[in-house]
């Protein structure tokens, strides 16, 4: 059985007393549930502030990357270790706007998730395709090789990540994927899982989502929550939204 998960993506975004008036918000009202779950990933100078704030609650919380070394010469890098001083159970790795922005290749998030699970944090690997690569039909394509690199990589420990569609074209834009766009690919990932024998791997749908299409994406049968960027530093959606 899967379990929901809706994970919040701070990005770069926060700070000292926006997070506390955040995560106490989050810790008053959410109920914890048999169905859905729910995390943060803050900011890494921000780990110990929501360590603090959510250890006695039933909210999970990690980070946004994590380096694929141990240790050593990698200047501004953080290592699984030091996630796992504080307390992270997840680590999103090969979000687009690192795969765009700072050159991040498939071998590198592949690698990146390996010493998260290495150090029994949970990779949620991002997958999914420009607006470009769409119009050219190049969608199944972009993904698959996306998670193939993934699922070579980490072989029976597939099982152990979850994955987040995030189609680029949908992050921060206000357009959202369709439930029933969003399903297509979900569908598609699901088979692949399937054949890398981890049917139970949860995928996240992200993009825009907000408590206004959370439920209509939900309940896609191949949707199993969502990696929630703006909404999430707003409490009442974001709650919204896990309710959904
Ligand atoms: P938005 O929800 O702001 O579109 O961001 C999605 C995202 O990138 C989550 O990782």
């Amino acid at each position: 059985m899967r379990r929901r998960l809706v994970v919040g993506n701070w990005k770069m975004n926060g700070g000292l007393a926006a997070n506390a008036r955040l995560l106490d918000h989050l810790v008053s009202e959410w109920q914890p549930s048999d169905r859905c779950a729910i995390a943060v990933c803050v900011p890494f100078p921000y780990l110990g502030q929501a360590q603090a704030a959510l250890s006695s609650s039933a909210i999970a919380w990690g980070a946004q990357d994590v380096s694929a070394h141990a240790a050593g010469a990698f200047t501004g890098e953080v290592s699984a270790a030091m996630l796992v001083e504080f307390g992270c159970r997840y680590a999103i790795v090969g979000h687009s706007e690192r795969r765009q922005m700072h050159g991040e290749t498939d071998a590198q998030v592949a690698a990146k998730a390996k010493a998260a699970i290495g150090a029994a944090i949970t990779p949620i690997v991002c997958v999914g395709e420009t607006l470009e690569q769409r119009d050219a039909d190049a969608t199944d394509a972009v993904v698959m090789r996306q998670v193939r690199a993934v699922v070579d990589a980490l072989g029976g420990d597939v099982a152990k990540i979850v994955l987040a569609y995030e189609p680029v074209w949908a992050i921060g834009t206000g357009r959202t994927a369709t439930p029933a766009q969003a399903q297509e690919v979900h569908a598609s990932l699901r088979a692949a899982l399937i054949k890398a024998a981890a049917p139970e791997v949860g995928i996240l749908y992200g993009g825009s989502v907000k408590a206004s299409n959370a439920t209509a994406l939900f309940a896609m049968p191949d949707v199993d929550g969502g990696l929630v960027g703006g909404a999430s530093l707003d409490a009442n959606e974001f709650l919204a939204i896990a309710r959904a």
